[in-house]
């Protein structure tokens, strides 16, 4: 990847489980636009991990990025590694900004729908979408206000409408979603279940696909390792549990394309010339039919249970 070498310059809690990380170099720093992301790598002992995080601070800011990570006891050790590991002062190698959640100024209206951490693109959409004199709405649901780890950065505006679920004002989609004005697209970045069900809403009350958007990409789930044949040159690799097969790949300096590393832009897909077993697709770009076909995998975020699976690398 084309890297950015940075120090941290500031690590801060929001919560117990979300750190704010914030990153500077001497030079400024290129400019993004809201809903970009940047892959972090974190060199931890003989393992290399990049994941990738939005950022959120202001997209027009060059002396910084920001990003808010939270804590996956149950992940691979990305989030482990810089709530634990990671301290002010401290350099890391970033990628450059890219967005695959951008948003769109043809819409007359956005409707940003944020569950949990997924709050974190929208912190800079708004700043861009306050920047450019676009009409938005958002709506930040969290299990509390303790757990919400972004109250703290929002502006104070009538525009942002809170849902916690321990005060009992959880977020009716349905009504949300009905009666807003044409032309309206919707955002939504939260959890699996919150974003399955803004889609499942939407498309029942007759929105068309291409006003909703969303952002689902996550860290690679850890697994049982696994091993993989690259058909090109006969090797044969071993995926460890806490390693993606994009990881073990790259580790055996085997040339792979990537970009979000999240199961998101679809850069990495490889065609699969063999495969005895079974693939578990975690990643948000296959078809389903692609799913049940088993003739491609994304490696940033897929492992694989049986006899043998065999790439076209
Ligand atoms: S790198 Fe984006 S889908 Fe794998």
């Amino acid at each position: 990847m084309t890297a950015l070498s940075l120090t941290v310059t500031r690590v801060q809690a929001l919560t117990p489980q979300v750190k704010l990380f914030r990153f500077e170099a001497a030079t400024p720093l290129p400019l993004f636009s809201g809903g970009a992301h940047i892959v972090v790598e974190m060199p931890d002992g003989d393992v290399l991990r990049r994941n990738s995080y939005s950022l959120i601070s202001d997209p027009h800011d060059p002396s910084g990025y920001e990003i808010a990570v939270r804590l996956d006891p149950q992940g691979r050790g990305g989030s482990r590694f810089l709530h634990e590991k990671v301290r002010e002062g401290d350099r890391l190698r970033v990628s450059m900004p890219a967005n695959l959640f951008a948003i769109d100024p043809r819409a007359k209206r956005h409707l940003l729908i944020a569950g949990g951490i997924g709050i974190t693109p929208f912190l800079a959409q708004i700043r861009q979408l306050d920047r450019l004199n676009l009409d938005w709405a958002l709506h930040y649901a969290a299990p509390s206000r303790k757990e919400a780890a972004a109250l703290g950065l929002l502006p104070r505006s009538s525009r942002i409408s809170l849902h916690f679920s321990d005060e009992g004002n959880r977020m009716d989609l349905a009504t949300l979603l009905d009666g807003q004005p044409a032309g309206t697209h919707v955002f939504c970045c939260g959890p699996e279940g919150l974003i399955t069900a803004v889609e499942a809403t939407a498309a029942r009350l007759g929105w068309p696909q291409s006003h909703l958007h969303s952002e689902a990409f996550a860290a690679p789930p850890p697994g049982a390792a696994f091993s993989v044949t690259l058909g090109r040159s006969g090797r044969t690799l071993t995926v460890g549990p806490h390693q993606s097969l994009l990881e073990a790949i790259e580790a055996a300096d085997v040339p792979i394309d990537w970009s979000c590393r999240g199961g998101a832009c679809g850069r990495c897909e490889t065609a699969v010339r063999a495969c005895h077993g079974r693939i578990l697709h975690h990643d948000h770009w296959l078809s389903e039919d692609e799913r049940a076909a088993q003739t491609k995998i994304m490696p940033c975020m897929s492992r694989f249970l049986g006899e043998d699976l065999t790439l076209d690398l």
